[in-house]
């Protein structure tokens, strides 16, 4: 088989594709504004929401996939490196451990934190690398944003050699992480849905049916989802919602400085059940993480 070859998408794979490519236009329009006006979203992202959301599950994907010292590990959609760092812990210097990403940017950031872990340019739909080629893939909040989930899913399983381990984390449903859905609201009442709605694909894969037809769809048929809690951790409600609105996935580029302002105060008082006395926020997002044994 042709490594570099993409899986043709299923009828379930071409709708969400639609519905993705709608998001992921409308994210590189963002990254562009969100690039001319603001700092590379790479660092932002790295330096804001890596530590409030998703260093905490670096570790814990790593120990899912259960990386032993002298593995072969991929990390699909590796961002700015926080779970491949995790893996590279794990199973360097013995093993071999590669990052990959779709964007430059976030490669760049990545390639300073680490020489020892190889960071690839690509496509989690094409992964350019020989069939069996690792003991474990991971991935962690990257498979809803794939133009193909189902072709990715089909990929990375190809990548694993048999007894090798899958291990796929993506947020569970909007409705259970209850600071954003706060926010998702109090967005509504302020600007409208289309505004709103922005909020919403980070946790498209939420719906655990859902989530289990697309590794289904890809061919990988018995896999274990459990949903684990991890806090979301701001200085602030305004620290919280200043982050949202540089973020390429979300609200990145949407509101003028009037309307970021009216968010502001409106959210000091709709959102203060989350915060404490010292003003710290902190809430619940929890992840559904899916893992699979490649007979
Ligand atoms: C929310 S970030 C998560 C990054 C990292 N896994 C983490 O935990 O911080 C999603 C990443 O997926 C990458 N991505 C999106 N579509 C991709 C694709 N089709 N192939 C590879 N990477 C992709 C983005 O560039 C981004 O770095």
């Amino acid at each position: 088989m042709n490594p570099r070859a993409a899986a043709s998408p299923s009828p379930a794979d071409a709708a969400f594709a639609r519905h993705v490519a709608a998001e992921m236009n409308a994210k590189d329009k963002i990254m562009n504004t969100t690039t001319a006006t603001n700092s590379n979203p790479a660092e932002v992202y790295d330096r804001f929401f890596v530590p409030a959301l998703f260093a905490q599950w670096g570790p814990r994907v790593a120990a899912a996939a259960q990386i032993a010292p002298g593995d072969h590990a991929l990390d699909v959609g590796c961002g700015t490196g926080v779970l491949a760092l995790a893996v590279a812990e794990r199973a360097l210097p013995a093993g071999r451990v590669v990052g990959l990403d779709a964007s430059e940017e976030m490669l760049g950031v990545a390639r300073r934190k680490s020489s020892a872990i190889e960071w690839v340019p690509g496509k989690a739909e094409s992964l350019p690398f020989e069939d069996a080629s690792f003991d474990a893939v991971l991935s962690q909040v990257a498979l809803m944003l794939f133009e193909q989930p189902v072709g990715a899913l089909r990929q990375m399983w190809r990548m694993l050699r048999p007894g090798g381990r899958l291990v796929v984390a993506v947020p569970d449903r909007l409705e259970n992480s209850p600071g954003y859905l706060a926010l998702t609201e109090l967005l509504q009442r302020l600007f409208g849905s289309d505004i709103a709605d922005r909020m919403r694909p980070p946790f498209a894969l939420g719906d655990e049916p859902r989530l289990r037809g697309l590794f289904v769809d890809a061919g990988i048929g018995e896999v274990a989802i459990t949903t684990e809690h991890g806090p979301v951790r701001f200085d602030s409600i305004d620290a919280m919602i200043s982050t949202e609105r540089a973020c390429v996935w979300t609200l990145g580029g949407l509101l003028d400085a009037e309307q970021f302002e009216r968010l502001r105060r409106r959210a000091r008082q709709d959102l203060s059940a989350f915060a404490a006395t010292d003003g710290r926020v902190e809430f619940d997002m929890p992840m559904h993480v899916v893992t699979a044994c490649r007979p």
